[in-house]
């Protein structure tokens, strides 16, 4: 098996190459990435060695380069995380968007389609997808697969383009694809630009907590590790042409979860209990904020037996502890441009 797994360098991407490797000896994983400022070898040192691993730089925007990687290697599956994945950087500068998420996305659905050549019996093209393409909910209800598409941030956007492109090179042209759109993710190796890792090094260095508008916005988390197994099921034993919907049941509150955190970090760092939650700093509310994603799994859970493995409380634990284990990998993300993105973002505090 011959597998291409784009955005690999990045947060979950890391995860999955290492969950495959690990759990599929003889599997051939080559993982292309650009390495904008969130790619980052460094997620994947551990696994550099490995001789069936390969890493290969190279763009989705730049179609001729795919259409030679395909006939160079033969995949017999791809697994397709490369994105530009920010909401605040898309609200900056849409265009990147566009171009990685839905452009480099028909890219690779034509790299795939001239070289598979309609012989599709054991093949697979993977899309990785956002919850964040549903929009935003009231009070009550939850995310299913049939719930229409009402995108609102560009990112959300360009990933809601893309998930129809899939769809259509499905119907259109009988591309083996099956698409996944998972909840917020969280755990080592994410950049420290999404909100819990960003908190994290923030607490850890005494700067302010920017919480956008009053905090009262609500996430589904999921430890980064149980997407990565489920990536895994739905790979091998999705059907395709099918949307699976991935969450954890587990709603927070922006707020609440970082009052969690700092009661987590005052004591792991030895803080007074209440010294973290004094860096808590609201500020001006993200344009477009939605306010609540929540999923509904049970389709992934009924046919494809899959099930989150711990709970949040365990997950976040477990993450606060991998970063102040891991400083130096904290220091190295957040220096050069970080800063400058920091300061454009939040001012220089
Ligand atoms: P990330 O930003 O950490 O990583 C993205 C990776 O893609 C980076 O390594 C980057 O270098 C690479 N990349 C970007 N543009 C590229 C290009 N043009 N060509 C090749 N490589 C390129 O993102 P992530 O959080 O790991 O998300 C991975 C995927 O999962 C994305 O498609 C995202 O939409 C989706 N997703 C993320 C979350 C989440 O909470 N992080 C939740 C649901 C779905
Ligand atoms: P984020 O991690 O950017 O994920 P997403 O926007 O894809 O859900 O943000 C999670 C939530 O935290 C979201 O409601 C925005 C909020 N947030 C803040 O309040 N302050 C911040 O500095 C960041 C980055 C996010």
């Amino acid at each position: 098996m011959h597998i291409l797994i784009t955005g690999g360098a990045g947060f979950i991407g890391s995860h999955v190459i290492r969950h495959f490797l690990a759990t599929y000896p003889g599997y051939r994983v080559i993982n292309l990435d650009s390495l904008t400022y969130a790619g980052n070898l460094n997620n994947l040192r551990d696994l550099e060695s490995m001789p069936d691993y390969r890493f290969v730089k190279g763009d989705i925007t730049d179609a001729e380069f795919l259409i030679n990687l395909f006939s160079e290697y033969c995949f017999d599956g791809v697994i397709h995380l490369a994105a530009e994945s920010h909401v605040d950087r898309s609200i900056a500068d849409p265009t990147a968007f566009v171009k990685t998420n839905v452009l480099g996305t028909v890219n690779l659905l034509n790299a795939a389609r001239s070289s598979w050549k309609g012989k599709y019996d054991g093949k697979r093209f993977y899309h990785i997808s956002t919850d964040e393409v549903y929009g935003s909910l009231g009070k009550d209800g939850l995310f299913t697969e049939e719930t229409p598409y009402d995108p609102h941030s560009p990112y959300s956007a360009s990933k809601a383009a893309s998930d129809h492109f899939v769809r259509a090179y499905h119907d259109t042209y009988g591309l083996p694809t099956v698409i996944s759109n998972c909840s917020n993710n969280y755990g080592a190796y994410q950049f420290p630009e999404k909100l819990i890792p960003l908190f994290i090094n923030n607490i850890r260095l005494g700067k302010p907590l920017p919480v956008y508008g009053k905090g009262e916005n609500i996430r589904d988390w999921l430890w980064v590790v149980d997407h990565a197994q489920a990536i895994d099921v739905i790979f091998h034993r999705g059907k395709t042409g099918e949307t699976y919907n991935i969450g954890g049941h587990n709603e927070w509150t922006n707020i609440d979860l970082i009052r969690l955190l700092c009661c987590i970090m005052d004591r792991k760092l030895g803080r007074e209990a209440g010294e973290s939650a004094k860096l808590i700093t609201y500020v001006t509310d993200r344009a477009g904020h939605d306010l609540r994603y929540a999923i509904d799994s049970s389709k992934l859970q009924r046919e494809l037996g899959w099930v989150p493995s711990i709970t949040f409380e365990e997950g976040l634990e477990e993450t606060v502890d991998w970063y102040l284990g891991n400083q130096e990998w904290l220091d190295n993300v957040t220096s050069g441009s970080y800063m400058h993105y920091y300061e454009e973002m939040y001012g220089s505090r």
